[in-house]
């Protein structure tokens, strides 16, 4: 069955490449979009991908992604830890979502251990650094396909 799914990042990791790289590694958001294209190509999977450090673009893209998406990956960055607009967002559409982190956000700093976004997703997938993107996408097609 194909499925679509809005792959979405947000603050600050337009970044990604330069910032921090000890901690969130060295590839650009771009590099990781082409992994996640190129790794479900074949599978019938659209991926769409939309980043922006702002919190109402990323509430207006989980609000659009009611009328084609079947699910969502999200990045939410800072917005992880405090952001109830964009865990709004994602409960009001109703459509599953799966929370990821490069780092592992429960080894580093004590702000960071506060979730307000992870409760309105299924799940989360963190610490792998790009590849939590990449398990990310499958963990939702993988709860997908026991929703039918
Ligand atoms: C992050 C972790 C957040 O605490 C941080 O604010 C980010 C990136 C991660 O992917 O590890 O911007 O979401």
């Amino acid at each position: 069955m194909s499925r679509k799914i809005l792959v979405l990042s947000g603050s600050n990791l337009n970044l990604l490449g330069t910032r921090e790289p000890e901690i969130y590694g060295s590839d650009t958001l771009d590099t990781i979009h082409a992994r996640l294209s190129a790794h479900f190509e074949s599978r019938e999977v659209e991926l769409r991908f939309f980043q922006s450090n702002s919190e109402g673009d990323l509430m207006d893209a989980i609000h659009e992604a009611r009328s084609w998406a079947d699910g969502i990956v999200i990045n939410p960055g800072a917005y992880s830890h405090y952001s109830y607009a964009v865990r709004d967002a994602i409960s009001g559409v109703g459509l599953p979502a799966v929370e990821i982190h490069l780092s592992n956000i429960h080894k580093r700093e004590a702000f960071r251990h506060t979730l307000v976004v992870a409760p309105a997703c299924v799940g989360s997938v963190l610490g792998f650094g790009w590849r939590s993107y990449l398990w990310g996408v499958e963990a939702l097609l993988s709860y997908l396909s026991d929703m039918k």
